[in-house]
């Protein structure tokens, strides 16, 4: 399973790629938005950082805008997935994209049958939205159970990229699942090493050790 970082800011990826468990970054206009930077700028240094896959959203919703945005931004370097949302002009621009093997992650997935538009297109991943799912009381991890189970009954390729991930439980359902990959914020990435029992086993292993230490010194002298 790969984890990416769902973030633009660069500090957060820096510390997360030297944690050496971060296999990529998505980003989309919000993210960039966010860190107050130029859109390419932004980009650049998030590829400087991150050497896996980085997402890179098109602006533009008509379909010959997406094809130069997305080119341009493909451009930017060589790791660079272009994102596309789903709707017609996005899965016109996958096809094309995907004959120019410029890989692309459609975005902004919430139902099956646009999972299965986007593999047929020829996309890299897809891009379910559980939390959001979840927000409007539907079971988010239901819609990437669904997509796994039509990519394994047709052989796509296509990759189950679980986004809108909130906390270490969507994680756990993603991995349960079988997700690729499951794209987190920094900060659920800095929930999944936290355990109280470890924090507590931990002052325990070395107040034992100490404790040992200090008597094994006095008896010495
Ligand atoms: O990758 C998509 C993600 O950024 C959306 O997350 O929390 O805004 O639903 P959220």
């Amino acid at each position: 399973m790969k984890f990416f970082l769902d973030t633009a800011d660069v500090e957060e990826i820096r510390e997360g790629v030297d944690l050496g468990v971060i296999d990529g970054v998505t980003t989309n206009p919000s993210l960039i938005a966010r860190q107050g930077k130029d859109y390419q700028k932004a980009l650049e240094e998030v590829c400087e950082i991150c050497k896996g896959p980085v997402s890179a959203e098109v602006l533009s919703e008509d379909f010959e805008g997406m094809l130069v945005e997305g080119r341009d931004l493909s451009n930017i370097a060589e790791n660079i997935v272009v994102k596309v949302p789903l709707g017609a002009n996005g899965i016109k621009a996958t096809r094309r994209f995907s004959e120019e093997d410029i890989p692309v992650n459609v975005t902004l997935c919430f139902s099956p049958t646009q999972a299965l538009l986007a593999a047929k297109a020829g996309a890299s991943y897809i891009s379910p939205f559980v939390g959001r799912l979840d927000d409007i009381s539907t079971p988010g991890m239901t819609l990437v159970e669904e997509i796994g189970a039509i990519y394994e009954n047709y052989g796509f390729e296509t990759e189950v990229l679980v986004a809108s991930i909130r906390g270490p439980v969507h994680v756990l359902q993603a991995a349960l699942a079988g997700a690729d990959v499951a794209t987190m914020p920094f900060a659920v990435l800095k929930q999944m090493l936290q355990h109280p029992l470890t924090d507590k086993g931990l002052k325990k292993f070395l107040s034992d050790w100490e404790a040992a230490n200090r008597n094994f010194m006095t008896e010495k002298q």
